[in-house]
Order: C-alpha cells, then sequence, then structure tokens
C-alpha cells in the first residue's frame, strides 16, 4: 500500500515531528510514524530546558529513545534545535556574565552536537532569529553576546559535526515580506563571511484560508542563492469547528506547499508539524483553532492527505 514516504521523490524528506511520549506510549503513534514518513525531527526532545532541567544533568532518555526509533526504521533526523530564545533552561538567566553565557550555550551546542555527530542530517542551528521588521530579535543571546552569536553557533556546531546540513530555521519569511528581505541578505552575509551555513528552514505554520502564491518564488531566492530550503514545521490550522468546506480548502493548501517545495529544486525536505491531530501543539497555541495536520485525532487520513497521495 503507498504512503506519503513511497510516493515522495527520493530526493526530498518527508517528515513529521515527534513526541517522545506519544512513541513510548501508543503504537498507532509509532506504525504510522515509521510508514509515512522518511524524516523525524525531535518536537521537543533536545529543546535545551527540556534535555538539560539542572544544570550539568542531561536528560537523554527521549531523544536516544527517538534516535533509537529513527535508525531501526531508517529514518533521517533532523535536528530541532539548538540555540532559540525560548525554552532556555531557568537556570541560564540574566545574571550571568556574558563569557559565561558564551560558554554556556557553546557547552550545550557541542555536547548535543557531538552526541548524535553522524546522526543527525540536519540541525537547526539557530531558530527565529528576527523579528518582524528584519532586525536581530531582542533575545539574551543578542544581549549578551551581540550579534555575532549567529555566526559562532554555526561554527560551534560545524567544529563537533563535520557533515550535518546547517540550517538557520525562521517562521514568517515564507513569503516576499521584509523579514524574507532580511533574512536572505543575513544568510548572504554570514556565507560571504565563511561561515558554514547550508540551508534556510521555513516553518509554515500558516491559517487554513491563506494562499501558498508566491511561495516557490520565495524559496527559489534562497536556492538561486545557493542554499538549500527546507519547509520544517508545516501545519495548517483551522478555527473551530471544522467543517468539510474547511477541511478540503486545507487540503488544497497543503496541495500547493508540498508543490511549492517540490517545484524548487533545492528544496531539500518538507516536514508537518506533527501528523495527528491528537497530537497538535496548534489547540493549546492558537486558541480556537485546531485540526492542523494530516491525521485525525482517531488517526484516520484527512481530505489533506488524500490530496496529496492523489498527487504525489
Ligand atoms: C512547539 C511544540 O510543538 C510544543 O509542543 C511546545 O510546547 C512548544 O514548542 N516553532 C518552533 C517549534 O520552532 O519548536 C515550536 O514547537 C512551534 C513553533
Amino acid at each position: 500500500q503507498p504512503t506519503l514516504r513511497s510516493l515522495f521523490p527520493k530526493d526530498v524528506r518527508i517528515g513529521s515531528a515527534v513526541r517522545a511520549e506519544a512513541l513510548a506510549a501508543d503504537s498507532r503513534y509509532g506504525r504510522l510514524l515509521s510508514q509515512e514518513f522518511s524524516a523525524l525531527t525531535p518536537e521537543n526532545s533536545l529543546k535545551w530546558a527540556n534535555i538539560e532541567p539542572v544544570r550539568g544533568f542531561y536528560d537523554w532518555a527521549s531523544s536516544d529513545r527517538l534516535m533509537a526509533f529513527a535508525a531501526s526504521r531508517k529514518q533521517a533526523v533532523y535536528g530541532h534545535t539548538l540555540v532559540w530564545h525560548t525554552e532556555v533552561p531557568a537556570w541560564v538567566t540574566e545574571d550571568l556574565s556574558p563569557q559565561e553565557v558564551r560558554d554556556l550555550l557553546k557547552d550545550h551546542v557541542t555536547k548535543v552536537v557531538s552526541r548524535y555527530r553522524g546522526k543527525i542530517w540536519a540541525w537547526d542551528v539557530v531558530n527565529e532569529a528576527l523579528a518582524e521588521d528584519g532586525s536581530l530579535r531582542d533575545t539574551i543571546w543578542l544581549r549578551k553576546l551581540g550579534p555575532n552569536y549567529i555566526a559562532d553557533a554555526f561554527s560551534w556546531v560545524r567544529a563537533a559535526d563535520p557533515n550535518a546540513i546547517l540550517f538557520i530555521n525562521e517562521y514568517g519569511a515564507e513569503w516576499g515580506n521584509r523579514k524574507s528581505a532580511a533574512l536572505l541578505e543575513l544568510v548572504r552575509k554570514l556565507r560571504s563571511e565563511g561561515v558554514p551555513i547550508q540551508g534556510v528552514g521555513f516553518q509554515s505554520h500558516l491559517p487554513y484560508d491563506r494562499s501558498a502564491a508566491g511561495m516557490a518564488e520565495n524559496l527559489a531566492r534562497f536556492t538561486s542563492s545557493g542554499f538549500a530550503v527546507a519547509i520544517t514545521e508545516l501545519d495548517v490550522r483551522i478555527d473551530l469547528p471544522a467543517t468539510p468546506e474547511k477541511l478540503q480548502r486545507q487540503a488544497a493548501l497543503y496541495l500547493d506547499v508540498v508543490n511549492a517545495c517540490l517545484s524548487v529544486s533545492g528544496c531539500v525536505s518538507l516536514t508537518t508539524w506533527g501528523f495527528t491531530d491528537a497530537k497538535s501543539w496548534i489547540p493549546s497555541y492558537h486558541k480556537g483553532f485546531g485540526a492542523a495536520c494530516l491525521f485525525d485525532e482517531a488517526y484516520q487520513p484527512k481530505p489533506a492527505y488524500q490530496a496529496l497521495m492523489a498527487a504525489l
């Protein structure tokens, strides 16, 4: 029986975010994940606050479990995420000196990347570094370390893993706008300075009633500058209740985004941010919205899944 994984072009990974706790608890979850996807992104397991909740005590249990699962299913793992301004442990505070913050961040990045060296095909090195107006986002990293923290982070990751493809990941830059213009400028500048950055990830958390027009053109601006691109966190939220009409429109947008990626050579992977409505982050973060995934809460395929399968 065909699946997304079997029908997707071989040179483009089709991935899903994974919750380690769901993997442990529910065999249906793991079964669908292995059938449908050629790549996994740990949804939360590798975030600093989760992996080092207490200073000096790393908890690798859930990320190790996820890596073992992926290896046994011949799935690639997309590492998410090393430098981000949220889900930072509570013990990383503004009271620390710049040098301490730098040492802690470098140590964190080096530990995580080294542990999984050779097992992660791509890393989100820096996540959400830009503000809406295209300036660097005001974060603890910018305040303590200055704008070079981005270049430094990429160098630290490269030193710990010579082969992973290194991405910067962003939301709200899926179309031509101030943020995507600033992002393109940033990555070109980094590369011209010799920073080891190869890819740009576009999260793509989208409302069902928008159009994907212009997305392929935007991705192509990055690939024609020599960067790989990836759709890293695709979901398509619906203001509840989800009606048949809304689900059809959601299906059309999913298909348009997949086609945008597949139409651009250099779009190396497309990851959905979870695959079942039963485990999606949307209802708790976007009040009144939900039903954002390809499978419903009972793990049944939705019109969006059917649309992709019919088109692939
Ligand atoms: C979200 C997860 O899906 C939630 O389970 C968690 O509670 C918060 O983070 N952009 C990102 C992801 O880069 O890491 C976020 O994931 C969603 C927005």
